[in-house]
C-alpha cells in the first residue's frame, strides 16, 4: 500500500450466490486510485460498478482478493467517518428539513466531523442551497435533493467521496450544472471521488481518469487518461480533443 493511494485493489473477486446460482460481479480488479484524483467508472449495466464501489465503502465482503481504502480495510475507513456515499436516489429523510438531513451522519452512532470538515452552513452553500435550511425534501426540486445529498456525504469531511449515478434521474442541463458545481467541490474539498455513471460524455468531462469495466465477468477492460485542461469547462466538450476521447470511450464500450 503506498501512502499516496486513496484506494487500492488486489486481485479483487467478488462473487454472488443465489438460488440461481453463482454471479462473478468482479473478477480480479487490480487497481490503485491516488489520494485526491477523480475517477470516473463506465461500463455495461451488471459489469459489477456498484458492487465495487459497495466493496471499497464496506457494504459488501471481497469473496478473494483485498481492498484497501485510505491505507486500511474499508471497515476501518468506514469506522473512521472517512468515506462519503451519494446513491443515485437522494434518499432524505422526509420529515427533516435540509439543515438535518445534512447533519444527520453527525447524529448517527455519535460519530464526529474529521478535521477539517466543513460546517454544514458552508456545504450548503457549496452545493448553491443557500437560504434552503429549512425547507423540507418534498418543497426541492429533484436535482436540489441531490445537492442535499452532496452535502450530507460531505459532512463528516470523507476523504473518499463514492457516487453511484447521482445525476442519472436529472434533465441535461441540470446535470451540468451538477457537473460543474461537483468539479467546484472537489477542488475545494480535495477529497478523493469515484463515480459511477452510464453516460460517456460525463465520465469524460469529470474524469481524471475514466475506468471501463467489462461485464461477466466484470473486469477492468481499460484506465484511459484524460489529458483536457484544467479547470474544466462544459465548452470543453465540443472540441476536437473532447469529441475523440469520447468516440474512444465509445468503441471500447462496445466491446464490454
Ligand atoms: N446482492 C446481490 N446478490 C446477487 N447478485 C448480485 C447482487 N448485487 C449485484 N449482483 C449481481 O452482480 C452483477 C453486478 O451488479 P452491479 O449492481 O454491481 O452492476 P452495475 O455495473 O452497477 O450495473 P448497473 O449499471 O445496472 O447499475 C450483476 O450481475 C448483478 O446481478
Ligand atoms: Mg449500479
Amino acid at each position: 500500500m503506498q501512502a499516496a493511494d486513496a484506494v487500492r485493489c488486489e486481485r479483487l473477486t467478488v462473487r454472488f450466490t443465489t438460488e440461481r446460482g453463482t454471479v462473478t460481479a468482479l473478477e480480479n480488479i487490480d487497481l490503485a486510485i491516488p489520494r485526491g484524483s477523480f475517477l470516473t467508472l463506465l461500463g455495461p449495466s451488471g459489469c459489477g460498478k456498484s458492487t465495487l464501489l459497495r466493496v471499497m465503502a464496506d457494504l459488501i465482503e471481497p469473496s478473494s482478493g483485498k481492498m484497501s481504502v485510505m491505507g486500511d480495510v474499508p471497515a476501518v475507513a468506514r469506522l473512521n467517518r472517512e468515506i462519503g456515499f451519494v446513491f443515485q436516489d437522494a434518499a432524505l429523510l422526509p420529515w427533516r428539513n435540509v439543515l438535518s438531513n445534512v447533519t444527520l451522519p453527525l447524529e448517527v452512532g455519535g460519530g464526529k466531523a474529521l478535521p477539517g470538515a466543513r460546517a454544514p452552513q458552508d456545504l450548503l452553500a457549496l452545493v448553491g442551497l443557500s437560504g434552503w435550511e429549512q425547507a423540507y425534501p418534498h418543497e426541492l426540486s429533484g436535482g436540489m435533493r441531490q445537492r442535499v445529498a452532496i452535502a450530507r456525504a460531505l459532512v463528516s469531511g470523507p476523504r473518499l467521496l463514492l457516487m453511484d449515478e447521482p445525476f442519472g434521474a436529472l434533465d441535461e442541463i441540470t446535470r451540468d450544472r451538477l457537473n460543474e458545481e461537483l468539479l467546484q467541490v472537489w477542488a475545494s474539498t480535495g477529497t478523493t471521488i469515484v463515480f459511477v455513471t452510464h453516460s460517456i460524455y460525463e465520465a469524460a468531462f469529470l474524469g481524471q481518469k475514466v475506468l471501463l469495466l467489462a461485464a461477466r465477468p466484470g473486469r477492468v477492460r481499460e484506465l484511459v487518461p484524460v489529458t483536457l485542461g484544467t479547470p474544466r469547462q462544459l465548452a470543453m466538450r465540443e472540441t476536437p480533443e473532447f469529441v475523440a476521447l469520447a468516440g474512444h470511450l465509445r468503441r471500447v464500450l462496445e466491446t464490454c
